[in-house]
Formats: C-alpha cells, sequence, structure tokens
C-alpha cells in the first residue's frame, strides 16, 4: 500500500457520508474509496456478530480496491467490531468513538449519548467515558431509532423532528446535560434542532468530525500524504436505492454521478 493509495471509508449506508464530508474538507487532496452497504442496512438494529461478519466483508472489499487505510463512519460498526477489525488487518483502521471521546473536556461530567440501539447497548461510549473521566461522569443515554429514518427523509430539521426529539429526549434534558454526542452517522443532520432544543449551553460532539481530524493527524504525522490527489472519489454500493440520489445530497452537500454496485457477499 503506497501513501497515493485512496482512503477507504464504510457505513451501513448513506449516513457515512457525513464522515466523507468532514475527510474531504480536511483532506482535499486524499481520493478516496466509499463502501455504503445499502443492501444490509440498518446495520443499528442487528446483533454484534452479525455487525462484525458484515464489516469484516465491507473491509475485505475495500482492501480489493487497495486502500492504505480504513475509516469505519458507521458508529454501530465501531462500537460493535472495532477490535475485532483492528486485530484481523495489518492495515490502520480508525473507528468513530476512539477520538470522540479523546475530543471531551475533563471539565465535565454530565453527558449525553444518543444513537442506535447497537451502538448504546454495546455501551461502548460509556466505557470509553467512564475510562476517561472515572465515576464522576453522569452519563444519560438513549437509542433514537427514528431519526436515521427522519433524516434519510430529509426532516431532520422540522417539526416532526422537534416531536421525535421530545419523544425520546425529555427525560436527558431534565438532567441538563453539559454535552451531548452524536453517536450516529445520521445524526450531524440534526444539529440544528437538537441545539435548539437543548440550548447553547450544551455542546453538541460530532464523531464524523473528530474521527476526520484524527485522519488528518495521523497522514500528517506519518508522512502519508497522496502528494498526486485530487478529492477523487469511488462509490460503491451494494444496492442502488431507489432515492439514493436526493439522499446522498443531504449527507454529503453534493451530487453523487457515478455509482458502482458490487455483490458484498463475495467479499
Ligand atoms: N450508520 C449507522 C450508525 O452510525 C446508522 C444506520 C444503521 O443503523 O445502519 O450507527
Amino acid at each position: 500500500m503506497g501513501t497515493n493509495d485512496p482512503i477507504g471509508i464504510f457505513d451501513s449506508g448513506v449516513g457515512g457520508l457525513t464522515v466523507l464530508h468532514q475527510l474531504l474538507q480536511l483532506l482535499p487532496e486524499e481520493n478516496f474509496v466509499y463502501f455504503g452497504d445499502t443492501a444490509r442496512v440498518p446495520y443499528g438494529s442487528k446483533s454484534r456478530q452479525t455487525i462484525t461478519h458484515f464489516s469484516f466483508q465491507d473491509v475485505n472489499f475495500l482492501l480489493s480496491q487497495e486502500v492504505k487505510m480504513v475509516v469505519v463512519a458507521c458508529n454501530s460498526a465501531s462500537s460493535n467490531s472495532l477490535s475485532e477489525l483492528k486485530a484481523k488487518y495489518e492495515v490502520p483502521i480508525f473507528g468513530v468513538i476512539e477520538p470522540t471521546i479523546a475530543s471531551l473536556s475533563e471539565e465535565i461530567s454530565k453527558i449525553g449519548i444518543i444513537g442506535t440501539s447497537a451502538t448504546i447497548e454495546s455501551g461502548s461510549y460509556q466505557k470509553m467515558i467512564k475510562q476517561k473521566l472515572g465515576n464522576k461522569a453522569l452519563l444519560y443515554e438513549k437509542a433514537c431509532p427514528l431519526f436515521v429514518q427522519l433524516a434519510e427523509e430529509g426532516l431532520s430539521d422540522s417539526h416532526i423532528a422537534d416531536t421525535v426529539i421530545e419523544h425520546y429526549l425529555s427525560k436527558m434534558k431534565a438532567n441538563s446535560p453539559q454535552t451531548l454526542i452524536l453517536g450516529c452517522t445520521h445524526y450531524p443532520l440534526f444539529i440544528n434542532s437538537l441545539q435548539r432544543y437543548f440550548g447553547d449551553s450544551v455542546s453538541l460532539v460530532n464523531p464524523a468530525l473528530e474521527v476526520a481530524r484524527e485522519v488528518h493527524k495521523y497522514i500528517h504525522e506519518n508522512g502519508l500524504e497522496n502528494k498526486n490527489g485530487r478529492g477523487d472519489i469511488r462509490f460503491y454500493l451494494s444496492d442502488v436505492p431507489r432515492n439514493f440520489g436526493s439522499v446522498s445530497v443531504n449527507f454529503l452537500q453534493r451530487e453523487i454521478e457515478d455509482i458502482t454496485k458490487i455483490d458484498i457477499e463475495r467479499y
């Protein structure tokens, strides 16, 4: 694998485009291969074993594209399968959880975490926060599965979103968290509505941004910059959903032109 090879990134579907978006902002001269497992999404309601099995296949596919590193954009995969992935492959693998925890200030103690059921039930964010902050950390966690559908319908900043936010998060709000971790690829689309709901004193932490910062740092510290890159992106999906074009614009903030469909079961 050479420095001019692309960076691989995978997600259960379209959500990882929020991570790709942040990577493109910080690393405009890198090339990327994006794989979205749209035929088997969602990962967030599946068991750890299934998520890990899918994640192995996703990484196998990316390695077949000769990527120089892998970014696990999916919070559900990062929280359930990252250690297995790191143990199996030699290529550098980045998940979203570690850099998110590293970004938390030592001064805070009341932290809300939202994500899919697979992410919240894995306890990964909770365990790593406790490791960093000790028992002074007070954690408020909530799976918000309807957010995924709302984001894909373009309704993340709407009165319907406000109602769903109230439904899931009123109890958390009553505990006055200082920080809220947006532990799902889709949740950065709710930044406006969540900030409105919790108020300006609550800081929202976006794992997509934190992992992009970590990859940026790693590339520069290790001299892995692509000297000939042009921000090329190759998109691969395991199915091309009917609404992929319109949905992806909201996540990536640009049009996706060429998509190649692959059979992920072959990997
Ligand atoms: N990408 C997933 C995550 O970040 C959300 C969608 C899914 O459930 O697969 O957890």
